[in-house]
This record gives structure tokens, C-alpha cells and sequence, in this order.
């Protein structure tokens, strides 16, 4: 089944009388359970594509269905209850509030979920230690550093169990050794099953991926199979 079908998407954003298209038509196709990295340099529209693809715009032409729902036409309140039980998002700065602790941070989105606020307590320690991040649960995200951040906002993102995870530069604002740690993080929860698509413009974290789609100026202008992650995932199997 797929978890994403994007159909000759297209976004045009005006500048004064300009007419700026910055998605040229981009259909894409993402299977449950795969893990896709988009890559392209700056400035090439991969946030633009992140933000349809994670409900936080919409196309100016084109379609998009998402785990099976026509996303076309959606008043606000209708996508934002999409977006929330669908898709868990990780960003590149964690955007963690910084006043909640992290296990705070990790109760928020489940808010709107219908359980009783006893259970999301449970499910986000749960997550939280999953992650390794049980004993900073009660800390603020000023107190942790940027891969615990990273962990505490991995851990938020997973708590709503969503169909698809959405991570838009995770590593950037770590050191290398971190964001390795955070990529393998990520490989993992692809392992368990979450369908993941992760935003970058360095190869070599693309590399962490099954399938590699890259992207320039708004188009799609190669997408591969990553041999060497299939492979081993052939070996673990
Ligand atoms: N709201 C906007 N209005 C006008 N231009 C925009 C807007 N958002 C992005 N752009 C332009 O669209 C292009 C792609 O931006 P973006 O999707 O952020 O690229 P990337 O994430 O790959 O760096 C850039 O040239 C950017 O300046
Ligand atoms: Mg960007």
C-alpha cells in the first residue's frame, strides 16, 4: 500500500508580480514501511515538498493522499486532525517548548488523541525510554544537550504512533558523532516498521536510506533504490 501518492504537484509562491513556481510537477509514490530520503541542495524546494507532504501547506495544483485519504479540499481543522494523527514530524532545531519538560514535550501531541491524560503519562515515558532518555525525563530541553534534545523530540514524534515519520534535516544541528547516533536511531524505527521520509542536502546522510530521491530546482530528477541498505536488510532477514 502506499503511504504517500503525491500527482504533478505543483506550488507557486507570488513575490510583488512575480510568479515564483518552486514545485514543477513532482508525483511520487512512497510504500508503507520504506524509508526515502530526499536530497537536493538549498534552495531546491525540499522544505516546500516537506511542508505538503506534512500537511502544513497545500499544492497550488496537483493531488496528494496520504495512508489512503484524498487530502484535496480539506478545510483547516480537518488537515490539522490529518497531520496530527498521521504524521510525526522531527526537525532539524528539535523546536522542543522550552518551559515543558521533556516528558511534557512528549504528552503534547497526544492531546487530541482521546486518552485519558494517565495513559499519555504512561505511553511518553514509554517513549521516552525507549529512546534512553527515561532518566531526563523531568528536565528541560536547556539541560540536555542537542542529541538529547534530538532523542526527547524523536520520542514526541513517535508518540502519537504515527503511519509516517517526517524528518526534515534531524542531524543538522548536531556534531557528526551525534548525528550518526540520531541516523542509526532513525534506520532502527524504519526496522520496527515506521514508514520514514527524511529531508536532506547531504548525500551521505542519504545514503542511510533504502531509496534515494533527488530533487532540483522543484523536480525530481533521479530516484534509486539504495543497494547497500537493501542488502543489508537481505542479511538481517
Ligand atoms: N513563502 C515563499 N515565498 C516565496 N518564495 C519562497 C517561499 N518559500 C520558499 N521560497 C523559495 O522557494 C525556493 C525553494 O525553497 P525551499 O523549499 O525552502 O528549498 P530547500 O528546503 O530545498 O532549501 C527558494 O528559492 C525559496 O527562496
Ligand atoms: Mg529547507
Amino acid at each position: 500500500m502506499d503511504m504517500i501518492r503525491l500527482n504533478e504537484v505543483v506550488k507557486i509562491y507570488h513575490r510583488g508580480d512575480q510568479e515564483l513556481q518552486i514545485l514543477r510537477g513532482v508525483s511520487l509514490s512512497v510504500s508503507e514501511g520504506d524509508f526515502v530520503a530526499i536530497v537536493g541542495p538549498s534552495g531546491s524546494g525540499k522544505s516546500t515538498l516537506m511542508n505538503m507532504i506534512g500537511l502544513l501547506d497545500v499544492p497550488t495544483s496537483g493531488t496528494y493522499t496520504l495512508d489512503g485519504v484524498d487530502t484535496q479540499g480539506l478545510s483547516d481543522n480537518k488537515m490539522a486532525a490529518l497531520r496530527n494523527e498521521k504524521i510525526g514530524f522531527i526537525f532539524q532545531q528539535f523546536n522542543l517548548l522550552p518551559k515543558l519538560t521533556a516528558l511534557e514535550n512528549v504528552e503534547l501531541p497526544m492531546i487530541y488523541s482521546g486518552l485519558s491524560k494517565s495513559a499519555r503519562r504512561e505511553r511518553a515515558m514509554a517513549m521516552l525510554e525507549k529512546l534512553g532518555m527515561a532518566e531526563r525525563s523531568h528536565h528541560k530541553p536547556s539541560e540536555l544537550s542537542g542529541g538529547q534534545q534530538q532523542r526527547v523530540a524523536i520520542s514526541r514524534a513517535l508518540a502519537t504512533k504515527p503511519a509516517l515519520i517526517l524528518a526534515d534535516e534531524p542531524t543538522g544541528a548536531l556534531d557528526s558523532r551525534t548525528g550518526q547516533e540520531v541516523l542509526e536511531l532513525i534506520m532502527q524505527l524504519n526496522e520496527q516498521g515506521n514508514t520514514i521520509v527524511l529531508i536532506t542536502h547531504d548525500n551521505h546522510i542519504a545514503e542511510h536510506a533504502k531509496r534515494i530521491v533527488s530533487i532540483r530546482d522543484g523536480e525530481i530528477v533521479s530516484d534509486i533504490v539504495n543497494a547497500t541498505q537493501r542488502a543489508k536488510e537481505a542479511v538481517r532477514a
